[in-house]
């Protein structure tokens, strides 16, 4: 299965959607296979990873109530290694289509399990709120990616998301947890930047990396690129890069494991050679024959 981290925080505009598709295009750099999901009605990540919202056939919205699997609403982007399930205002419907069913808050969960190990990692980008949306992303995540302005009012709201993440671990979601907080939009030349992400430190991982704030990472969008697509050298292309560096060493990318099924291990040739004296020879036994053999080489391996 994927690591799935859902980007959130309930405070508008904090820099969720570009931290989304930032790292999701620079984990997808790396080599590793990225699925990012629009959670968000606005279709901000959709729009900036070129996905015309005019275009799209199949959203989140089908996915949540049940009108399409998963990998039908799967499209891909121009960024190699990188997939998005898109969304459209339709998705505003959901919260309201969703209340009433019994499921409302693992329904995303339920979808991703279906993709199996197809993607690396899978990055939810959340609205700016705490309903029903972001929700069933957080019943879905492994973890979750918090990006924070460092704001006078930052902590009250972190306060609130994790009384959330509380409310869902305790419901849905046991091993739920924060993984790390982003500071976005870093100006360090203003000393309550410093001062607010000293506190924020004090209580949680703090991502060693900045994202600081940089022109060319709000003028992608509107190019429908992610910025390591429009100007892959500044300052902000260059931060999500490290992020996603970090990232790596969390979760290291998995071995192909077909390679390794493949290599014979030492003891296999003996295991497989012992059991052929015990061979029956009439047609109705080998079945029970081989798998008494495999049996008997199985205590032998244990
Ligand atoms: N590091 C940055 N430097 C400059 N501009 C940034 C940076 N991060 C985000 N922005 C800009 O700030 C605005 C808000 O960012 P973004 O859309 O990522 O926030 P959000 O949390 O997803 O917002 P919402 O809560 O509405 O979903 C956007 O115009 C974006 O281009
Ligand atoms: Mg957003």
């Amino acid at each position: 299965m994927a690591v799935i981290f859902a980007v959130a925080n309930q405070k508008g505009g904090v820099g969720k959607t570009t931290t989304s598709v930032n790292l999701a295009a620079s984990l997808a750099a790396a080599e590793v296979s990225v699925l990012l999901v629009d959670c968000d009605p606005q279709g901000n990540a959709t729009s900036g990873t070129g996905v015309s919202r005019g275009s799209v056939e199949r959203s989140t919205y089908d996915v949540l109530l049940g009108q399409c699997t998963l990998a039908e609403a799967i499209v891909s982007t121009p960024v190699k290694g990188l997939d998005i399930v898109p969304a459209t205002q339709d998705l505003v419907a959901a919260e309201l289509e969703l209340v009433d069913l019994a499921d409302r808050a693992t329904r995303l969960r339920a979808a991703l399990e279906t993709l199996g190990d197809r993607y690396d990692f899978v990055i939810l980008d959340c609205p700016p709120s705490l309903g029903l949306l972001t929700v069933n992303a957080l019943s879905a995540a492994d973890r979750v990616i918090v990006p924070l302005q460092c704001e006078y009012f930052a902590l009250e709201g972190l306060t609130h998301l994790m009384a959330t993440i509380d409310r869902i671990k305790g419901a849905f979601n046991p091993d739920l947890a924060v993984e790390g907080v982003v500071l976005t939009m870093f100006d360090g030349r203003n000393s309550l930047t410093h001062q607010v992400a000293d506190e924020v430190r004090d209580h949680f991982r703090v991502y060693s990396t900045v994202i600081p704030r940089n022109v060319r990472l709000s003028e992608a969008p509107s190019h429908g690129v992610p910025a390591l697509l429009y100007d892959a050298q500044s300052r902000g292309a260059q931060a999500y890069l490290g992020l996603a560096r970090e990232i790596l060493e969390s979760f290291p990318k998995k071995e192909p494991e077909p390679e390794k099924a493949r290599e014979p291990a030492p003891e296999e040739p003996e295991q497989a050679a012992e059991p052929e004296p015990e061979k029956p020879t009439k047609p109705a036994r080998p079945a029970k024959g081989s798998a008494k053999a495999s049996a008997k080489a199985e205590r032998k391996a244990g």
